[in-house]
């Protein structure tokens, strides 16, 4: 079943959306293989955004990404990559749609709360950084049935 790595930002932590946001991706169906409460420090930062280094908005984005905890999970479902994708929202949450998480609790594009992979291979990477195989677990839920189709 497909992965992705999603991380709720600080700005989630401070304003006391986690449960929230948790809640919404729980909600859609996705599985929660893998959770933890963490800081990034500069260089987990830079490995992760590191498609990003170099851009104009970079300095302000790992200032802010490394500025408190955060929560990074691991997700699973079918098409979990998308799901998540388009349960975020744009990535300027004022032009997110009404409905998505960041177009219903944001309004910057640099205090967007949520992160998720952009594709399957990103996400692989991603996940890798987090966290390690045996810290992500595989288990099936009595409602499953009800969610996936097979
Ligand atoms: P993320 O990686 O955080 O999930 O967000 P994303 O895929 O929707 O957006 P991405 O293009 O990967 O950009 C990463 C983060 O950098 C900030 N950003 N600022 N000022 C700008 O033009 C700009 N562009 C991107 C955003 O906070 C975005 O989440
Ligand atoms: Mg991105």
């Amino acid at each position: 079943m497909e992965r992705t790595l999603v991380l709720l930002k600080p700005d989630a932590v401070q304003r006391g959306l986690v449960g929230q946001i948790i809640a919404r991706l729980e909600a859609r169906g996705l599985k929660i293989a893998a959770m933890k409460l963490m800081q990034m420090d500069q260089a987990l930062a830079h490995r992760h955004y590191e498609a990003h280094v170099g851009k104009g908005f970079f300095p302000g984005l790992v200032g802010f990404i490394t500025s408190g905890p955060l929560v990074a999970m691991v997700l699973e479902g079918k098409d979990a990559v998308a799901i998540v994708r388009n349960t975020m929202g744009e990535t300027n949450a004022a032009k997110a749609a009404p409905g998505t998480i960041r177009g219903d609790f944001a309004i910057d594009i640099g205090r967007n709360l949520i992160h998720g992979s952009d594709a399957v291979d990103s996400a692989k990477r991603e996940i890798a950084i987090f966290f390690r195989d045996s810290e992500i677990l595989s288990y099936s839920r009595a409602n499953d049935p009800w969610i996936l189709e097979s």
